[in-house]
């Protein structure tokens, strides 16, 4: 596995790539790398020729009060666990690579962005969008991989490159949990051992959630309310939002079908925000 960190290089490579008619896969990432992310990049290596993942922790889409600057980060691990999935290329820019100076353009994706994690977050999705177009650009996929994890994240990635026709086939790929449900995610690292119950309390409260909408015929309302209840014991929750929604639209829906995706935002004593989602029938 090669390390990459210029411009220069990821584009002639990628370019190389191509002229030899290799099917390019890439899979976006800001390292600190779990199971989630390496299933990617596996996924990847499944599915097309060369496996670029790309690690940069994108600045523009942390807001002013967010962990930028505890981030995790170890490049050295990350190298070696993409290295054992297959990984070709380790694309890891740094800022002024990627934001040089007098950078002004943005990539906004309307609508989409402004609920769910976009109300609480605001410019978090226009970041998440503008450093994809680029990474795009820069590595030319053929396929990109994400993690239905970051489900709103996936259904603005869908809609940027079918609105600004990126040649690209997007992937989803299921959500990656402990043994214990807990959703992976990095900043799982910032839970200490005695908030673990009040981090489970996502994952159990949407099986709950699944058991009630199969067992009982139960609007979307009464889902909530149960949830809201369940997580709303442990004291270390406050909650961002408990939503069911149309999984392509992202619509709020109130009759219970097997397009219904719940989703949940979370924040644990007030530092770390988490998140999980699931289909409520199906599955
Ligand atoms: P990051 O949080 O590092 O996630 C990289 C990819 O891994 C995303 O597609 C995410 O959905 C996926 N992922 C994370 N946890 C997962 C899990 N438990 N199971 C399955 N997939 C999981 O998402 C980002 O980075 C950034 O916003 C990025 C797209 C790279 C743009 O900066």
């Amino acid at each position: 596995m090669k390390v990459v960190t210029t411009l220069a290089d990821i584009q002639s490579i990628a370019q190389r790539f191509r002229d030899e008619g290799l099917r390019i896969g890439l899979v976006p990432t800001m390292g600190c790398f779990h199971e989630g992310h390496l299933s990617l990049m596996r996924k990847a290596k499944e599915k097309t020729d060369k496996v670029i993942t790309t690690l940069f922790v994108n600045p523009i889409q942390f807001g002013p009060s967010e962990d930028l600057d505890s981030y995790p980060h170890d490049l050295e691990r990350d190298r070696k666990l993409a290295e054992k999935c297959g990984v070709d290329i380790l694309y890891a820019p740094d800022n002024k690579t990627m934001y040089p100076k007098r950078f002004a353009s943005n990539v906004h994706v309307a609508g989409l962005t402004d609920i769910l994690c976009g109300a609480s977050r605001p410019g978090h999705f226009d970041g998440v969008t503008t450093v994809l177009a680029k990474l795009f650009n820069q590595t030319l996929p053929h396929v990109a991989i994400f993690g239905e994890k970051d489900f709103q994240q996936l259904a603005i990635i869908r809609r940027m490159v079918t609105d600004l026709d990126f040649p690209i086939d997007i992937l989803g790929h299921p959500i990656v949990r402990e043994t214990s449900g807990l959703a992976m995610s990095s900043r799982n690292t910032y839970l200490r051992d005695n908030e673990m119950e009040a981090a489970l309390s996502l994952s159990r409260s949407i099986a709950y959630a699944q058991d009630l909408a199969r067992r009982e015929k139960v609007d979307a309302t009464a889902i909530i309310q149960a949830v809201e209840k369940e997580i709303t014991r442990h004291k270390e929750c406050s909650i961002d939002y408990i939503e069911i929604v149309n999984c392509r639209t992202l619509s709020s829906c109130t009759i219970i079908d097997s397009e219904s995706q719940i989703l949940l935002a979370v924040k644990i004593n007030n530092r770390i925000r988490l998140i999980d989602n699931s289909q409520l029938l199906g599955n």
